[in-house]
């Protein structure tokens, strides 16, 4: 069996960090979110994987490379245009070459892996297998109708949802995919959707699986969004520790200290994870933070909150809750008079004053 990674589309801009990226490589508990589908993967033992790329696939082929530090194979297939998730498939026809296939869309994050839905793919050989999940927000994904354990109907991001099972990022196919592709027509966003394409397989009388699960996350662009995300993967973390820690600090619970880390005079309370280079001076890191590569954080206290790359937080005096801080950002508190806040932000930044 082939693995086909979606991770194609436009860069978006992260809102509310302003810079342009690939979401895939947006970072989740200091790791991009594509590498945990890759991961999985691998794990369900797929090791010749392709990977849709578009406008981004500069950014998105130096971050994975050959697939060689994941274990697998990498072949890169271009999309010169996203025009949907059943065009994607429809430009990987070539490489998938006949067999059968999981799909795993780059901005997914499924917690449990998908080993467990390879192996009944494999056993029970049925046209095509879907994962479902109860949302709040159905009209925001594609939302399926069932009666009992069959699938009756699927429609793409329905104004009035049937009922609240949407649609998660990974599916499995076998070859009557492709016909499928071939035979719908663009939605209303212009796009082929693989939604129409699996309906065009219940329609044709060929066999759909559903199977529901939980612990699913979709990156949608907001702050509580990834602080969610951050949390369903720290729940799961496994102490370990590559870093320094003197003998006033105190790391408590599951935490994981990459290589080169320093805790000095400080607390660091689990779960939560301490970057590459990251220094911890004369501060307390709560739990559900994630601290990402090469930032400082000196005299503070900050908690359930997720930093990128490459940032200083000195002597904030207030401990910072709930926050998604950017990459290079800089935060300090000087002693100079008069006392004053001072600030350069950017684009849609939002600071909250309590
Ligand atoms: O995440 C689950 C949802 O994904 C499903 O519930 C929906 O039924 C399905 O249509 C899809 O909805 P989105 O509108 O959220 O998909 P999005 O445009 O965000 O694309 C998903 C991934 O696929 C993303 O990593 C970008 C990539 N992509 C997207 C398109 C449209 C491509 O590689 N090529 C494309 O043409």
């Amino acid at each position: 069996m082939k693995g086909l990674i979606l991770s194609g589309g436009k860069g978006t801009r992260l809102r509310p960090i302003t810079h342009t990226q690939a979401k895939q490589l947006v970072p989740v508990a200091n790791k991009p979110i594509l590498f945990y589908g890759i991961e999985a993967l691998v794990q369900a033992g797929i090791d010749d994987i392709g990977i849709i790329v578009g406008e981004t696939k500069r950014e998105i082929v130096a971050a994975c490379g050959d697939g060689s530090q994941f274990g697998c194979k990498f072949t890169y297939i271009d999309q010169p245009n996203p025009l949907g998730l059943a065009h994607a498939v429809l430009t990987a026809e070539e490489y998938i070459n006949g067999d059968r296939f999981i799909m795993y869309l780059g901005d997914n994050l499924v917690v449990e892996g998908v080993t467990r839905f390879v192996k009944q793919f494999e056993k029970n050989a049925p046209n095509a297998q879907i994962l479902l999940e109860h949302v709040r927000n159905p009209s925001d994904y594609g939302v399926a109708e069932l009666d009992g354990d069959r699938v009756m109907k699927l429609v793409e991001k329905p104004k009035e949802p049937k009922s609240d099972l949407a649609l998660v990022g990974v599916y499995l196919f076998d070859q009557n995919i492709f016909d499928a592709a071939r035979a719908i027509k663009p939605s209303f966003r212009n796009e082929l959707e693989i939604t129409d394409a699996i309906q065009y397989l219940i329609d044709q009388g060929l066999e759909v699986v559903p199977h529901t699960i939980r612990g699913w996350w979709k990156d949608t662009g907001s702050v509580e969004d990834l602080l969610e995300a951050n949390r369903l993967v720290l729940e799961r973390l496994e102490p370990e520790s590559q870093g320094k820690v003197d003998a006033s600090s105190e790391i408590v619970g599951n935490v994981v200290l990459d290589k080169g880390s320093e805790i000095r005079n400080s607390v660091v309370r689990g779960p939560s994870i301490i970057g590459r280079n990251t220094k911890i001076i004369d501060s307390y890191v709560g739990s559900f933070s994630s601290i990402y590569n090469d930032t400082t954080i000196i005299g503070s206290e900050i908690e359930h909150s997720v930093v990128l790359e490459s940032c200083l937080i000195e002597n904030i005096g207030v401990r910072i809750e709930d926050s998604l801080i950017g990459k290079n950002v800089n935060i300090q508190r000087g002693d100079r008079k008069p006392k004053a806040l001072r600030f350069v932000l950017g684009d849609n930044s939002e600071v909250g004053l309590v």
